[in-house]
């Protein structure tokens, strides 16, 4: 068969057999595309050819975004080789802010003062409950035993310091944990338990306790001064007497914490102990200021500074099993 005649029988056979072996495609304008007619409330997706994704269609000037899980924020597609850098509101200032609680040990008070004014929030904006409260007022009471602790390691090992700093610790317990602190414990916790019959016994060692430290009190103020300081019988007594504040406070505040304060909530009603706790803060702020707890804990941060107990990573050990 000539070239011509196979030519002439391969249109006549194209003619006669359109669809075989092809899909249908419709006719679209110019530069349109077809997209795949799915059934009603079908969620199949279009299959695209290999390697491609499907785009959902957005109606003009919409821009499609990816549905992320719960917590996740979608990354922006970015041509092959770029590299995505997050869009910020505007760049903050380079600063030396240093998170509450974290200082380099060689940072100058003057410096770290500054950084902690403006990385510390308002926390006395924020509302707490009764118990809150006074489980904070404990977190001071255990810096101050951390205090103590660190003076006493120095008496017994001769190591100096500042007199001062014992008795800028000790008027913090005296203002704040004798007198403030504990005055709501026996005006407002203790009687509560007592009226219930819950926790007799420990409510009246807890009393007790109070009592006595005020007593340990009285003596570390009356004594933490240089001269005394200097005096080996003095320093002995003084060790001895830091030693037992922090060995009966301890347990005293961690019972409190586990034990007599959920005791306490739960024999009064919540509409009581939201009113508790409204009169604790207060209290608060007519007995140390607007920002009364916050300025206590500042209170404390140049003596830790001072002893050079304040970084908190020293106190992270190595560990290697
Ligand atoms: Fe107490
Ligand atoms: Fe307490």
């Amino acid at each position: 068969m000539s070239t011509f005649l196979k030519s002439v029988f391969f249109l006549v056979t194209m003619a006669l057999c359109p669809l075989s072996a092809q899909s249908a495609q419709p006719v679209m304008p110019s530069g349109q595309q077809a997209q795949p007619v799915m059934p009603s409330g079908s969620t199949a997706q279009p299959v695209m050819p290999s390697g491609r994704q499907a785009k959902p269609v957005m109606p003009s000037g919409n821009v499609a975004q990816p549905v992320m899980p719960s917590g996740q924020q979608a990354q922006p597609i970015l041509p092959s080789g770029d590299t995505a850098q997050p869009v910020l509101p505007s760049d903050p200032p380079a600063q030396n802010v240093l998170p509450f609680g974290e200082i380099a040990a060689n940072s100058e008070p003057t410096q770290f003062r500054q950084s902690t004014e403006n990385a510390m929030p308002q926390q006395n904006a924020i509302e707490v409950s009764a118990v809150e409260d006074l489980m904070r007022e404990h977190g001071v009471l255990r810096r101050v035993l951390l205090i103590y602790e660190e003076i006493s390691s120095r008496l017994e090992s001769g190591t100096p310091f500042s007199a001062d700093l014992l008795a800028a610790a000790a008027n913090i317990v005296r203002n704040f944990v004798e007198n403030y602190h504990e005055g709501l414990e026996e005006q407002y916790i203790f009687p509560h338990l007592g009226r219930a019959g819950i926790m007799v016994d420990v409510v009246a060692t807890l009393q007790k306790q109070h009592a006595q430290g005020r007593l340990l009190t009285d003596y570390i103020i009356t004594n933490a001064n240089d001269m005394a300081m200097q005096d080996p019988t003095q320093c002995a007594v003084m060790k001895a007497t830091l030693d037992k504040f922090i060995r009966m406070y301890r347990p005293h505040a961690a019972r409190e914490d586990t034990e007599v304060f959920p005791a306490f909530k739960g024999t009064i009603s919540q509409e009581e102990y939201d009113s508790i706790g409204d009169m604790f803060e207060q209290q608060e702020q007519e007995s140390f200021g607007e920002n009364g707890f916050q300025s206590v804990v500042q209170s404390l941060e140049p003596i830790e500074q001072a002893l050079g107990i304040y970084s908190l990573g020293q106190f992270t050990p190595t560990v290697s099993f």
